[in-house]
């Protein structure tokens, strides 16, 4: 063979050869788009049923699911939530408050208003129906409650109550079924069960090991102390107490009373004429109808160090208006605690009797 004839051969048969392997075995994407020119409606379907099925369910599902769970654990700041005007049956509730939306939520949406059902969480009772208002959020949201709340089990509350004042924790239990509308999402119906635990006043550690919030450092002071002589109005003793308090509400309580007992004695009562738990420390004023002289004869030859008495304190009413307030009155008699004063610390007011 000449080497022109290589050359012709090469020429002419290489190419023909490569069209032929070519030709017999295309590629994947050249297969792809064929059969794409033919069957590309099947793909539409096909795609479409893929997304379909992955979409819908995170549409559908998943984000109904993302917002519940996000609610439920949502860690709500009753900063300023304020409960007032206590009447038998209801009483007014208020708060003002940013919520911070975070969880992914990082678009516009609207929670629509519901009726939330709130429960005491230990008897999963209800005890109210409160109006949740719209939520309207971007970059946060605010809430805006300002209502009046209508006890349906005016025994629910007073338990709450009580479990607020004997127990370290309580906790009312929330439910509802609002819709979200998020972004340019379906509407997405939503199932709400939040559980919101609070921290309570462990008044009766007495049929405990635990410290009685009474006795615990800087639970309550007693600022002043001032004898009315000649008694006002049947009291002896004018004092001024200041309060800790353990719930992260201010609590309009009203007119509250309490029986005072040493060792067994009756020592007298205190009148609180209008309580306002603020929501760190408040100072009310404490009105007595006290035994001085016991008060002294046990401070000077007691048991105790010198000016040392001990006090037992439990709790007989709560009103406001007149009217007795059943479910503040409950927490009230469920207080049961003992606490020991200094009496040398007032000495100076005390030293006239
Ligand atoms: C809440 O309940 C009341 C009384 O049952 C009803 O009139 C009202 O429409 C309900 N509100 C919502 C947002 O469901
Ligand atoms: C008191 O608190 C404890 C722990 O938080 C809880 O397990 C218990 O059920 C509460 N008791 C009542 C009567 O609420
Ligand atoms: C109640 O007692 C628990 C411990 O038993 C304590 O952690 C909590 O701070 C106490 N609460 C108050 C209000 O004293
Ligand atoms: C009571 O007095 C103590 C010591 O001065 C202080 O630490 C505590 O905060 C006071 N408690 C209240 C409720 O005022
Ligand atoms: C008790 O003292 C407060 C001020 O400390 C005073 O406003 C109040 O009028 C006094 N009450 C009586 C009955 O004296
Ligand atoms: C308890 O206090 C109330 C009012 O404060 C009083 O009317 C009642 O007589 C007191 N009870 C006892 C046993 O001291």
């Amino acid at each position: 063979m000449s080497k022109s004839d290589l050359e012709n051969s090469s020429d002419s048969d290489a190419p023909s050869n490569a069209n032929a392997v070519a030709a017999a075995k295309p590629t994947v994407w050249q297969r792809f788009k064929a059969s794409l020119k033919r069957w590309w409606w099947c793909y539409v379907i096909g795609v479409s049923i893929v997304v379909l099925v992955v979409v819908l369910p995170i549409v559908y599902v998943g984000i109904p699911h993302i917002a519940n769970s996000y609610i439920n654990k949502y860690q709500f700041d009753y900063e300023g939530l304020a409960i007032t005007n206590p009447r038998p049956t209801a009483f007014h509730i208020k708060q003002s408050t940013k919520l911070k939306i975070g969880g992914g939520f990082s678009g516009s949406g609207t929670l629509t208003p519901f009726n939330a059902s709130c429960k005491v969480q230990s008897s999963d009772e209800e005890f109210a129906v409160f109006t949740m208002p719209t939520i309207d959020f971007g970059k946060g949201a605010n809430l805006d409650i300002d209502q009046d709340l209508e006890l349906s089990c005016v025994d629910c509350m007073s338990q709450l109550a009580v479990e607020a004042v004997t127990n370290h924790s309580f906790g009312v239990l929330i439910t509802g079924t609002p819709y979200l509308k998020y972004e340019a999402l379906p509407t997405a119906h939503l199932n709400i069960h939040m559980l919101m635990h609070m921290n309570g006043y462990n008044f009766t550690g007495e049929f405990t090991e635990e410290v009685y919030f009474l006795n615990e450092n800087g639970a309550f002071n007693v600022t002043s102390v001032d004898l009315l002589d000649p008694p006002v109005d049947g009291f002896n003793v004018n004092a001024t107490m200041t309060i800790r308090n353990p719930t992260p509400f201010i609590i309009e309580m009203g007119h509250i009373t309490f029986n005072l007992s040493m060792g067994g004695s009756d020592l007298g009562y205190i009148d609180l004429p209008n309580l306002m738990l603020q929501q760190d420390v408040s100072s009310s004023v404490v009105l007595g109808n006290l035994d001085i002289s016991m008060l002294v004869h046990e401070a000077l030859f007691g048991d105790g160090e010198l000016g040392e008495v001990t006090i037992d304190v439990k709790g007989h009413s709560c009103d406001y208006n007149g009217l007795e307030i059943p479910y503040f009155a409950a927490a009230i008699k469920a207080i049961q605690a003992s606490t020991t004063l200094d009496l040398l610390n007032y000495a100076s007011s005390l030293q006239n009797f």
